[in-house]
């Protein structure tokens, strides 16, 4: 039985009714907004190719958690911009750190906020790579005890959950290995599991000045070209230990994201990266999208294709939107 008994058309007619049988629904809960940490006090500064996200220092980025806490958003997690960097990345190990100085002070600050950290060497080293460097290559092995011991360190500044983004192989092993052995046997690992070598981090790389000084990062993150190795990724990074996985960038791999969720039953996360912002923003300021329109459809996207969790600059922005 077709046309004319059946007309989709009938369930359009009002906004009461579309809103009655819609699908997806956005909510901030489901939101978690990136900061860039930097050193210093009162210092907000804006990132060019990402307007309306900025570097900022401890007690800024405290009075910016207010408003994400204020609009109902669940978390934030924190990218370190460190005071010195290095070969193998020390400044993301210090008591002292920026990201660690950022978590102490969001929890003093009492707020009501999940506070994830991004685990990662390449913020931290001079080369602006996510492992140490071995005969010119980034070495697996000997940057596990880096990311584990950075994990930790995060963990005793208060954090709520590691998010490991370096792509090493045996990485949640080694980070869960270590927060068990130190007490944090209850702190989650958000893995970044499908992580995809992308064109869209770009103005990241700006907003974290951590571009890779040579070569790319090819050896370690995934072909974009593939998809059967992200199911791969996933499972291995739960066998480790993993509780909650990530696939990123969004909008190029919403294919990836509903396989993962069909596949596997635990939490997915979809990063809406930089790229994915900025293009939407400078779309938007030449007139050329609505920004509302646009942030909205493209979050309900990644949402209706299976990710219950969204890491997106626009959060401000979308519950703000979703309130009105
Ligand atoms: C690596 C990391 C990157 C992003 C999050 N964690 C950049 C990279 O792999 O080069 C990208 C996020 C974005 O583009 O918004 N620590």
């Amino acid at each position: 039985m077709s046309f004319p008994v059946h007309r989709p058309r009938r369930l359009r007619k009002t906004e009461l009714l579309r809103s009655l049988v819609r699908e997806t629904r956005l909510s901030a809960a489901n939101f978690i907004y990136p900061m860039f940490v930097c050193p210093g006090s009162n210092v907000r500064q804006e990132v060019n190719s990402m307007p309306g996200v900025f570097q900022q220092s401890a007690d800024k980025i405290v009075e910016d958690c207010r408003d994400v806490e204020s609009l109902g958003i669940s978390g934030v997690i924190l990218f370190g911009l460190p005071e010195t960097k290095d070969p193998r990345g020390a400044s993301s190990l210090q008591k002292a750190g920026v990201v660690q100085r950022a978590i102490e002070a969001i929890r003093k600050a009492k707020l009501n906020l999940v506070v994830s950290t991004d685990v990662c060497l390449c913020e931290y080293t001079d080369h602006g790579h996510c492992g140490v460097i071995e005969n010119g290559e980034v070495a697996n092995d000997a940057t596990l005890e880096i990311l584990a011991e950075q994990s930790l360190s995060h963990a005793r500044a208060g954090a709520d959950i590691v998010a490991p983004s370096d792509m090493m192989d045996g990485r949640v092993a080694a980070i869960r290995k270590k927060l068990d052995a130190n007490n944090f046997q209850d702190l989650p690992i958000l893995s970044y599991a499908a992580k995809y070598c992308s064109g869209f981090y770009g103005p990241f790389r700006e907003a974290a000045d951590s571009a890779p000084q040579f070569g790319d990062r090819r050896s370690y993150q995934m072909d974009p070209a593939n998809a059967r190795e992200a199911l791969k990724e996933v499972a291995l990074d739960l066998e480790e230990g993993a509780d909650m996985i990530m696939v990123k960038p969004a909008l190029p791999y919403l294919d990836i994201i509903t396989r993962v969720r069909q596949e596997f039953s635990v939490p997915v996360a979809a990063y809406n990266v930089s790229g994915e912002y900025s293009m939407v923003k400078a779309a938007a300021q030449n007139g050329w999208l609505d920004e509302k329109r646009a942030a909205l459809e493209i979050l309900t996207g990644i949402q209706r294709a299976g990710a219950d969790i969204i890491l997106t600059y626009h959060a401000k922005d979308a519950a703000r939107w979703l309130k009105d």
